[in-house]
């Protein structure tokens, strides 16, 4: 999924668009988003993602992410959730519904038969305003709304990867994450645009 910045025009942008390698790519394998690229990426460098696991996808419409892990990764379980819709892919199961509600959660414990899974991955974003001072803090909170997940689902020696804003705050949450897993990487993947803050934490062995 690519986002219009409000600093460059519309003209602009749709030039930078359709000349992204990336986004051919997307139309010429019929993928569903440019996002597949970064989770290819993620994976090239950090190889989380194994045969015979469970796997959370939060934030998946339009569905790169668990396109990517059904069609590269056997025998692999994935549950995801996204506020929008998202169609069917073999495979997957998906709720609709926001991760922040309780209910939505609880829905998400049981569609997992409340076992817990061995990767939990977000690639979460607020609606962007444009404005740091606006999106940065919502990405955090989404990010801390991961680590709660984390607390209830994902198992001992587990994997988060997590996408958050660098700004105000990031400091301080990937600290967090430090004290909670025992091998943790930053990463900004070839595909994520260099004027984008996003990056991606990916932290192995989970604590407890
Ligand atoms: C960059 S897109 C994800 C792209 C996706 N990983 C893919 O590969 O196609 C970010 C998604 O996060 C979702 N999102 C944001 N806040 C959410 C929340 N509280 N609960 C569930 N989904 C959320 C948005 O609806 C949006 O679809």
């Amino acid at each position: 999924m690519v986002m219009r910045r409000r600093s460059v025009s519309s003209s602009r942008w749709l030039y930078n668009h359709y000349n992204d390698q990336y986004v051919q790519q997307v139309f010429q394998k019929q993928l569903r988003s440019r996002s597949w690229f970064k989770l290819a990426s993620l994976q090239c460098s950090d190889n989380f993602l194994r045969p015979g696991i469970a796997v959370i996808d939060l934030g998946s419409s339009p569905g790169g992410w668990s396109q990517y892990i059904v069609n590269k990764v056997r025998n692999i379980r994935v549950v995801a959730c996204d506020i929008l819709p998202m169609h069917p892919i073999k495979g997957v199961n998906f709720l609709q519904g926001d991760i922040s509600e309780n209910k939505v959660l609880n829905f998400l414990f049981n569609l997992l038969n409340n076992k817990k899974v061995q990767v939990i991955l977000s690639d979460m974003s607020p609606n962007i305003s444009g404005k740091a001072e606006i999106d940065i803090p919502k990405s955090i909170s989404l990010g801390e709304l991961v680590v709660d997940i984390c607390r209830n689902v994902l198992e001992i020696n587990g994997v988060l990867v997590v996408k958050v804003f660098q700004g105000e705050g990031f400091d301080r949450y990937l600290c967090h994450i430090r004290t909670l897993f025992t091998e943790v990487k930053v990463r900004k993947p070839h595909a994520s645009c260099v004027n984008s803050r996003e990056v991606y934490i990916v932290a192995k062995g989970y604590k407890l």
